[in-house]
Order: C-alpha cells, then structure tokens, then sequence
C-alpha cells in the first residue's frame, strides 16, 4: 500500500511525521516499510544515510529520489501486497510527476496548523489530490500545537477540513519531537503517535 505524507506548506512537519509514522510501522507493529523521500530537499535520506554510517541496523530503506521516478519504483515495490510505501512529499503542487503519486495513493496524511498560512496551503492541497484522488482517505494531523496559544480560527478551520477528511488527535509543538531518527523515536514521543497513528493503523493499514 502507498501512504503519502503532504502538504503544501514547508515546515508542517511532513518529514517528521514520515519517520514516525515508518517507526510506527516497523518498530511497534513489525512491518515491511520503505520510505521514498521525494522532497527536494531530501533531508531524511541525509538523516538516513548518516545514521547508516554509524553502522547502526535499519529496520527500513529509504530512498531519495525524484518524483519523476515514481511510476517506475511503485511497480517493484507494489509488486509486494505486504510492502507500506511511505512518501515524503515535496511542498510543492505545481509538477505532473504528482499525478500519478496522487492517482496511486491508499491513504494520506496531512500534518497541518491553526495558522492562517497554514490553512490555506492545506486547503489547497486538498482540492488538489481530490481532484485527482476522489476516494482516498485524508487524515489531517494538528501538529506543533502550542497549549498557551489562543487558536481563534480552530473550529472554522475544522469544519472546512472536515468536507475532506478527518481530523485526528493534536501533536504538541515540543522540542523531543526534533530528535526522531531514523533510528527511533524518543520514548517520550512514542505514546502521542501511538495515540495519532493507532485508529488510522486500525481502520486502514492493518491486513
Ligand atoms: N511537533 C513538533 N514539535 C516541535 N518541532 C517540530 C514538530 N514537528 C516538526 N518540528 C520541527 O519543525 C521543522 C519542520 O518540520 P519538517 O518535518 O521538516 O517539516 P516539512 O517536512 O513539512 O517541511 C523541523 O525542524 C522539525 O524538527
Ligand atoms: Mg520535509
């Protein structure tokens, strides 16, 4: 199955909710992940590659590579019904090689916040991949929540995120979140995204 991680918006939190969610699946529910970083800034195969040279032992690939080779890879890796792709999205809709990643999509996660900014670049995401991916189901995930912050526009941003998807569990804005690996995740992490992660794993990822 492919799940794409996206959204328009630079600094949502698509690459660190990407190793999450490949900790998730590998490390607490022992499946068979490989992660496609997609962005062009690739900094999770950098983070990848530098854990690797420490030696230490992948519990998952991944591999940087460029959206035009997309069609090509899904066809040896969707070969294997039990493989989870999972996608790191550029931020960034204006490229073709998107269509056929979207056309392909089981499952997406859009990891967002209650800013304004914010908001329209995921709306803006949404119409896009519903155009082209009328079905698929969108989770979006409030991420880099800050407590102490007055979020005037949370519910009408809810509702109008709620005509495309559905929204899950918040993620708090806290400083342990920028030490995931591809490694591990801090335990102190662990139980929020089990919490995100385990309906959305339930529902649609579980064989
Ligand atoms: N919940 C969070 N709390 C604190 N920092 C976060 C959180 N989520 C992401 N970050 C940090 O925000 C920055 C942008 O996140 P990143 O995952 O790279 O976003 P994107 O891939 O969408 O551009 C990174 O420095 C990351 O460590
Ligand atoms: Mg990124």
């Amino acid at each position: 199955m492919v799940i794409i991680i996206g959204n328009q918006k630079g600094g949502a939190g698509k690459s660190t909710l990407t190793l999450l969610l490949a900790n998730y699946l590998s490390i607490s529910k022992k499946r068979d992940v490989i992660v496609l970083d997609l962005d062009y800034q690739q900094s999770l195969s950098q983070k990848y590659e530098k854990a690797k040279m420490l030696e230490n032992e992948e519990s998952y690939q991944v591999v940087a590579a460029g959206l035009e080779h997309f069609p090509d890879m899904a066809e040896v890796l969707l070969s294997n019904p039990d493989k989870i792709v999972l996608i790191d999205l550029p931020g960034k809709l204006d490229d073709d090689g998107l269509i056929p990643i979207f056309t392909s999509a089981d499952l997406v996660l859009c990891p967002f916040s209650y800013d304004e900014m914010s908001f329209e670049s995921t709306i803006f995401f949404s119409i896009v991949l519903r155009k082209i991916n009328a079905r698929v189901p969108i989770h979006f995930i409030p991420n880099r929540f800050k407590a102490n912050v007055r979020y005037d526009t949370q519910r009408d941003v809810d509702e109008q995120l709620e005509k495309f998807g559905t929204i899950t569990k918040k993620i708090p804005d806290r400083i342990d979140f920028q030490r995931v690996n591809t490694q591990q995740t801090p335990l102190t992490v662990s139980p929020i995204t089990t919490d995100v992660f385990d309906p959305i794993y339930q529902s649609y990822i579980k064989k």
